[in-house]
């Protein structure tokens, strides 16, 4: 798939094919994560990947919106440290969101699946992922090969092109 056609097809996917992702596309992932642009390179991210089975069936009770982490086949989840101030906390979302997309763009050239998922309970987040007392989980990255195939979306749900943009000349 060219960029065109990776932006066309990326869709959030929650329903995956019972089948592992393989190391070298994980690692491709990962690496288009760490290979993200942050505000000052501050580079804030440890990217925690989790493939087990019982692992991710209990990351799935982190959110409501959760539950297709436990049928992923992987799930990065995103962590750092909170920033400890309003414009670190700004800079921190707009890096993570960043780094997220990266990744998703990566998964879907592949012809993989990703989703996202925020997180509530960071005691659980915390417990699965074995993080430090000063680390929290912020976002999760589902991934897993998608139950229908990424093909490009005819009619996304969006608003409309010309609402959206706004031209000054
Ligand atoms: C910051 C953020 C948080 C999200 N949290 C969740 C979530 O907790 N669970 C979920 O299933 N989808 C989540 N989503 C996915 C959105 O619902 C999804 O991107 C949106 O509905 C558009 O989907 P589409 O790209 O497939 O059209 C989140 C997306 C973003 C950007």
């Amino acid at each position: 798939m060219d960029a065109w056609d990776v932006i066309l097809s990326r869709r959030d996917v929650r329903e995956f094919e019972p089948r592992p992702i393989a190391d070298d596309d994980l690692d491709r992932i990962l690496e288009a994560g760490r290979r993200s642009p942050s505000s000052q390179n501050w580079q804030p991210w440890t990217f925690v990947v989790v493939t087990g089975k019982a692992a991710l069936g209990r990351l799935s009770g982190v959110w409501k919106g959760a539950s297709h982490v436990r049928s992923s086949a992987a799930t990065i989840a995103l962590v750092a440290e909170p920033p400890g101030s309003a414009a670190g906390d700004e800079r921190l979302h707009y890096d993570l969101g960043q780094a997220t997309m990266s990744m998703m763009f990566a998964a879907a050239a592949l012809g993989i699946g990703s989703g996202h998922s925020a997180v509530e309970d960071q005691d659980l987040a915390r417990s699965v992922l074995r993080l430090g007392p000063e680390q929290r989980c912020y976002y999760l990255v589902v991934l897993g090969h998608p139950a229908q195939p990424l093909r490009p979306v005819r009619h996304p749900d969006r608003r409309p092109f010309d609402e959206v943009v706004r031209r000054v000349s």
